[in-house]
């Protein structure tokens, strides 16, 4: 009896094993789709912790190295990973942000108090001419969201003036004489922020109303037209979509570009226990993909509703705050939201690449949360020190997606990922042809100890690829500000045969690769 279960299960292990081909991988690069645009690569800055003071802002007078009060080691390195756009001053922040506090001589600028974030004095040394500044040496589009909460369309109105206006109005000589010649940039304006809880507690019907009285009184020079942004719902709710959509009609005074959803990774599922960044169980570590990975269904369900009222895809469906929240550990608090970062968030952040890529034509912007020192960020300072997250290498290896046309990339014969009894594909695809012409491939394996063959073809011939790979010998592989390469992506390079391109995917891992 024991002989006959064990030769069963030994059969059964061979059948599975046989049965499991090597993943296929087809590449449709002779039919290239929506371009990809660059600002789905876009960061999020908000007053919250250490995102701005400490992490990109030190002050003229700071011992760290910076350049007029930022970051010498920090703006190179986002420089670096060609930031396209940020978001700022919020989040819950924006919809208390008077923008008078944030101008002039800073010695004399209004101490306020960051009710949203541990009730800190905020000496607003970080303000309007600050963050242009920043942008511009990132070569960044400038994201500015408006106070709803507690601001008035007055507010806005001149905010608007200060930033745009070239003539000779009062406001726009203020500016000059506050230093900045030249009108600035406004790429994005987002009116209000979660306007559903932090931003207002509304209710969508009251919201719309109140974004068409906004809107309506956005008014800039021509050629400085912001694309105006609504704030929309977050996780599986279409009901703000729905309502934006039904009810915000464009004529020549209203206009509306795009609606910004909200969507954090959540490893267990739950707000009151979400899990720790670093030393999680595997349970977490599928957890925090099989989450992640829930935002198809949301951009779906959402893009369905859009494409009902707008089969012309005016209006941009962004998701302007995403990425990984977990349990606050020690030396951080629900107030500085500081957590660390792990191989696991960057296969995160490169799971979500994959899935926002394939809505090219509707997704075009969302801004992890956030850039440094906060949540899923790239960075991570402690006084002098900083290090560069597992989450800022996937975005680095993925700039090439940046304004690529957007690949079809089908798989077959991908094995599941279980945990109990969920599942995911083991395997995640993406492909683009970059702006310079050459094919690109991202591949995940999600799995945490098998590796995964890949058999890769394409409408051209596949002779070779060189890329980079990020992988690390734990689920939680992490930098330290003492050991600040632990985990960094290595160099790869493959040869193709008969024009297919054979792929072994180390477990755990990320790989993108440019196809020749
Ligand atoms: O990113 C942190 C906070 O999360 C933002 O301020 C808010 O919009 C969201 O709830």
């Amino acid at each position: 009896m024991i002989a006959r279960s064990l030769f069963l299960s030994l059969a059964a292990l061979f059948f599975s094993v046989q049965a499991h081909a090597d993943t296929r991988l087809r590449l449709q690069d002779d039919q290239p789709g929506p371009t990809i645009h660059k600002n789905v690569y876009g960061q999020f800055a908000e007053h919250l912790g250490r995102g701005i003071y400490g992490g990109v802002w030190v002050g003229e007078s700071s011992r760290i190295p910076n350049t007029r009060g930022f970051r010498n080691d920090v703006v190179q390195a986002l420089k670096e990973l060609q930031v396209p756009v940020v978001r700022w001053p919020g989040g819950c922040y924006a919809d208390q942000y008077h923008w008078r506090d944030g101008i002039g001589p800073r010695s004399e600028r209004k101490k306020t108090i960051n009710v949203n974030w541990g009730d800190v004095v905020e000496d607003n040394s970080f303000g309007t001419h600050e963050f242009f500044e920043l942008v511009e040496m990132l070569g960044a589009d400038a994201y500015v969201n408006i106070n709803v909460g507690t601001g008035t369309p007055g507010e806005m109105m001149e905010w608007i003036e200060y930033m745009t206006s070239a003539s000779d109005s009062t406001l726009a000589n203020l500016r000059r004489k506050n230093g900045r010649a030249k009108p600035w940039r406004v790429h994005y304006l987002g009116i209000g922020n979660e306007t559903w809880g932090c931003g207002g507690s509304m209710s969508p019907q009251h919201y719309s109303d109140v974004y068409r009285q906004f809107a309506t009184f956005v008014k800039t020079p021509a050629d400085n037209r912001p694309i105006i942004v609504a704030s929309g719902g977050n996780n599986e709710e279409t009901v703000w979509t729905q309502q934006l959509i039904d009810s915000v009609k464009e004529s020549w005074t209203l206009r509306m570009d795009g609606i910004a959803h909200h969507y954090y990774t959540i490893p267990t599922g739950s707000w009151e226990r979400k899990g720790f960044a670093l030393g999680f169980p595997e349970s977490e570590w599928f957890s925090a993909f099989f989450q992640t990975l829930r935002i198809r269904g949301f951009l779906e369900s959402n893009v369905r509703v859009l494409d009902a009222k707008d089969p012309k895809k005016k209006v941009g469906f962004f998701v302007d705050e995403w990425g990984t929240w977990y349990d606050s550990a020690e030396g951080a608090s629900q107030a500085n939201l500081y957590q660390q970062n792990s191989l696991r968030d960057a296969l995160v952040a490169a799971l979500n690449f994959h899935v926002f890529h394939d809505f090219a034509e509707r997704v075009r912007m969302t801004n992890i949360a956030q850039m440094v020192n906060v949540l899923q960020a790239m960075i991570l300072t402690d006084g002098q020190s900083m290090l560069l997250t597992p989450t800022y290498h996937a975005f680095h290896m993925y700039r090439p997606f940046q304004g690529a046309r957007h690949v079809r990339a089908q798989l077959r014969d991908v094995p599941d990922y279980r945990v109990g009894n969920r599942r995911i594909p083991k395997v995640s695809a993406t492909a683009g042809i970059g702006k310079d012409g050459k094919l690109y491939l991202g591949l995940i394996n999600t799995h945490p100890s098998q590796a995964e063959r890949v058999q890769v073809s394409a409408a051209r011939s596949l002779a070779k690829a060189s890329g980079r790979l990020l992988s690390g010998s734990a689920l939680d592989a992490h930098n330290t500000f003492a050991a600040p390469n632990q985990i960094r992506p290595t160099p790869v390079e493959l040869t193709g045969s008969g024009g297919q391109l054979q792929v072994e995917l180390p477990p755990r891992s990320v790989l993108v690769v440019a196809l020749e």
